[in-house]
Order: structure tokens, then C-alpha cells, then sequence
């Protein structure tokens, strides 16, 4: 059975993730994470179903055998993709998988928003899974848009540079997001350009900070399993599958403090 002191895994196909953590560490400072970012297959919103479910369960059974109590996807692709397959395996040993985009779907439902866009890579926004899962909510349309760039360009740190302001007006001014009075922002990298997208529709539109969204469920999701942690006593630790002098200097960017990443192949 799992036990409440012990660490909370989660994974991404690269740093991405780290906003997710960051949410995490400042909803649940009693809690001691293992993070795993795929920087080696990056990026998986260029790539198929198959592949990234090979991968995410990889990365799982890596975490699995570290001990997690709990699970957290922190890439919409590796939980379109892969969500299933990842909970049937950490099922056989008792861990529950919390992924980013249902907390989302929940929150929009909620907010009983009448047009929504959603933004995400293309493995995201192609699997039409946030449609899927919004479809039979009564008066809501959905404004899907896949936007491959973002990421590429926050990894490379172009957030907040006259590139990203480019880049974004030629993505947001699509007619597909015409009307919309939210935006969700389904890929991990993105809370990182939430300024830039709220400025580009001038406060008109609500951004989703699903960060802050998906840390709100996982706090929940252990008060209700009574897995939460009442003290941490050891660091954090952070695994990436390739370490590179470029992810460790936008580590920082994403995480908001200094991070100490461990080669780790899968
Ligand atoms: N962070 C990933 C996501 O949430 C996107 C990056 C990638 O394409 O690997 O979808």
C-alpha cells in the first residue's frame, strides 16, 4: 500500500513540465517530488500515439520503481496519448495518475463557458481529445488550435521577445478563435507566455492557467486518499533522459529557482 511520505512522480517530454511542478511545490510544500523530463525524444508533439505511449510507460516504470505514491502527467501530448495505458500499469501497484487535461475539461464545465480555444501541440490538438471530452456539454463550442511553435520557441527562450509577440498574433488571430471568451493553454510550456496571450487579447479573454488548475486537483485528489504528506524531509529530484548546458540553463525559467538535473537513461 502507498504511504503518505512517499514522493509524487511526474513527467513531461522535457522541462516543460516544471510549470506544472513549480504549481505542485507551492499547493503542496509538504511534498517531495521526483521529476522525470524525456529530453531525449523531445518533442512529442511531433510524434505518434504509439510512440509517445512507449515512452510514458518507460518513464512510469521508471518512477514506479522509485517508489511514487502518486502520478502526474505534465504533458498534454503524453496524456492524450498515453493516460490509459499509464493508469492500467500504475493500477497494478496501487498508484493512482492524475493528467493534465481533465482537471481542464472539469474547470471549463464548471465555468460554463459558451466558446473556448484550446491551444496545444499537434499530437494535442489532432487527437481531438479535449472535443472529445467537451462535446456533450450543453452550450459550449470548442475552438481548437494546434500551435507546434510555441514550444520549440519557449525552449529557446524566445518568451517575451518581439519573436513570441510575432509568432503568437499570427497563431491567435486564426478565425478559428474568433468569439472565444477563454483560452486554455494545453501544452505545459505555455503558462510560461500566459502575459503574452492575455496582452494579445487585450483582457478579453480568460486564460486558463492550467498549472494552477492541475495542482488544485492533485491536492484534492491526495486529501481524499489521505496520501498527503505532513513534512518533507528530503530534496527534490530532478531526471532528464538527455542533459544538455541548454536544459539546465532554462530550467530555471521554468521551475522558477535553481534545479539540480541527474542524467537518467531510459
Ligand atoms: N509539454 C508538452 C505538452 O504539454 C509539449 C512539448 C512537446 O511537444 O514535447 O504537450
Amino acid at each position: 500500500m502507498v504511504q503518505p511520505q512517499q514522493p509524487i512522480g511526474i513527467f513531461d517530454s522535457g522541462i516543460g513540465g516544471l510549470t506544472v511542478a513549480s504549481a505542485l511545490a507551492k499547493a503542496l510544500p509538504n511534498e517531495r517530488f521526483l521529476y522525470f523530463g524525456d529530453t531525449a525524444h523531445l518533442p512529442y508533439g511531433e510524434k505518434s500515439k504509439s510512440l509517445i505511449t512507449e515512452y510514458s510507460v518507460q518513464i512510469t516504470l521508471f518512477l514506479l520503481d522509485k517508489g511514487i505514491k502518486h502520478l502526474v502527467i505534465a504533458c498534454n501530448s503524453a496524456s492524450a496519448a498515453a493516460y490509459e495505458s499509464v493508469r492500467a500499469l500504475c493500477a497494478t501497484h496501487g498508484v493512482a495518475v492524475t493528467n493534465v487535461i481533465d482537471p481542464v475539461v472539469d474547470y471549463i464545465q464548471q465555468k460554463k463557458f459558451k466558446h473556448v480555444g484550446i491551444i496545444g501541440t499537434k499530437a494535442t490538438i489532432s487527437s481531438g481529445i479535449f472535443q472529445e471530452k467537451l462535446k456533450s456539454t450543453a452550450g459550449l463550442e470548442v475552438h481548437p488550435k494546434s500551435t507546434p511553435l510555441l514550444a520549440a520557441m519557449i525552449e529557446e527562450g524566445f518568451a517575451g521577445t518581439d519573436v513570441s509577440r510575432g509568432v503568437l498574433k499570427s497563431y491567435l488571430s486564426d478565425p478559428v478563435l474568433r468569439g472565444i471568451e477563454a483560452i486554455a493553454l494545453a501544452c505545459t510550456h505555455y503558462p510560461l507566455i500566459a502575459s503574452e496571450v492575455r496582452n494579445y487579447f487585450g483582457g478579453e479573454v480568460s486564460v486558463l492557467d492550467t498549472a494552477q488548475i492541475v495542482a488544485e486537483h492533485v491536492k484534492n485528489t491526495l486529501t481524499e486518499l489521505d496520501l498527503l504528506a505532513t513534512s518533507q524531509t528530503e530534496p527534490h529530484e530532478f531526471f532528464v533522459s538527455d542533459l544538455t548546458e541548454s536544459f539546465k540553463k532554462s530550467t530555471q525559467l521554468f521551475f522558477g529557482t535553481d534545479v539540480l538535473l541527474k542524467a537518467q537513461k531510459l
